[in-house]
């Protein structure tokens, strides 16, 4: 990537919001005088950018805390609740708008889906193999931020020659600071042939399950990443099979949740 490329894209981070999905109940948690630590770790665990941009915030705080953070409840205990509200107001969209499905070059709703989909799989799929919640944990947070670089495609309004959504994704870990397990899942999760560092179960946990949300059909593929985790394909799917209809559930639940606040 170019330098000029590069500082186009870089200028532009900044300006990704929070997504359509999400605003109005964010606009809504940030303007009530109710609002409880619960509520604002239930929205920021549901919209990656809140998500990213609240540990980007944590892990600045302080000249980076001892231990990092990557929790959305870590981070807002760090915070505290009126400085994350100020952060997420930072982030809303001028006119919050019901959904842009039909925005030409993007869907914003098809893109939260997805990424809501993978997160849950890689983190259910760590707790079915015997991870910890903590653990189970960073899988979420990896597999929520995987394709976040689609969004600064999205945000610089125009097609990109020559840059994927692994390279945008990448500049946005260096903006955000994000953690090494995020940062590797982001870059690799494509060419997880070319990995070799310390989160491969991680970043193949994201991949095998953006495989199977996807629905993939290139079957070599699938089994080329279940070898990788040193599973059997059988293994992978009557897992994924076992885990698929709560995914589902949990996609609904917040969906209702998230379209409560009247947006
Ligand atoms: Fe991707
Ligand atoms: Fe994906």
């Amino acid at each position: 990537m170019d330098d000029d490329l590069r500082k186009t894209l870089t200028s532009c981070i900044d300006n990704i919001q929070c997504l359509p999905l999400t605003s109005g109940m964010a606009a809504y948690i940030c303007n009530s005088y109710f609002t409880s630590p619960i509520d604002l770790i239930r929205l920021t665990s549901l919209d990656p950018v809140l998500l990213g941009r609240l540990l980007h915030l944590a892990n600045s705080f302080y000249d980076r805390p001892a231990q990092p953070v990557d929790s959305a409840a870590r981070a807002i205990i760090i915070l505290g609740m009126n400085t994350v509200k100020n952060l997420v107001i930072s982030l809303l969209p001028e006119n919050i708008v019901k959904n842009e499905k039909n925005n030409s070059y993007y869907d914003m709703y098809a893109f939260w889906q997805h990424s809501f989909c993978v997160a849950f799989t890689a983190s259910f799929f760590a707790k079915k193999r015997g991870f910890s919640a903590e653990m189970a944990e960073k899988y979420f947070t990896a597999g929520f931020l995987h394709d976040i670089g689609k969004l600064l495609l999205f945000r610089t309004g125009e097609q990109m020659p020559g840059i994927d959504h692994c390279q945008s994704g990448e500049l946005i870990c260096e903006n955000w600071m994000l953690e090494n397990h995020i940062k590797d899942t982001i870059i690799h999760h494509h060419l997880y042939n070319e990995y070799s560092g310390e989160h491969k179960d991680i970043l193949l946990s994201v991949a095998v399950s953006n495989y199977l949300v996807n629905s993939g059909d290139e079957e070599a593929v699938f089994l080329d990443i279940c070898k990788k985790l040193g599973l059997s394909g059988d293994l992978v799917f009557s897992i994924y099979y076992d885990i698929k209809s709560t995914v589902e559930y949990e996609l609904q639940k917040a969906e209702l949740y998230l379209k409560s606040a009247g947006f």
